[in-house]
């Protein structure tokens, strides 16, 4: 399976050869995505894994739970409909292929 993260400095870093399981945070720390820190390592409550699912993949991705939103609502100003925290996000093979940006960080 392949991802890709859209840095904020327009760098796109597609990364291959993934297997189901994994979250989209672990997978862009793992390879040095610039913005994706996971400061908690992934429990939903730091928001340091904020990502904009691109429209095309946002139905397939799908919408953030309570406990996720309420997490969101930390990034403040740039929070935007298409707001996920990757921590939250396992890649499984509907996801092969999604494009994500980094959002801005906190
Ligand atoms: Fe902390 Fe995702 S890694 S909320």
């Amino acid at each position: 399976l392949k991802v890709t993260f859209v840095q904020q400095d327009g760098v796109e870093k597609t990364i291959e050869g993934l297997e189901p399981g994994q979250s989209l945070m672990e997978v862009g720390r793992n390879n040095g995505v610039d913005g994706i820190l996971g400061d908690c390592g992934g429990s939903c409550a730091c928001a340091t894994c904020h990502v904009y699912i691109e429209p095309e993949w946002q139905a397939a991705v799908g919408a953030p739970d309570e406990v996720e939103t309420a997490t969101l609502d930390m990034a403040g100003d740039v929070l935007k409909p298409n707001s996920r925290l990757c921590c939250q996000i396992a890649l499984r093979p509907e996801l092969d292929g999604l494009r994500m940006r980094v959002a801005p960080g906190m």
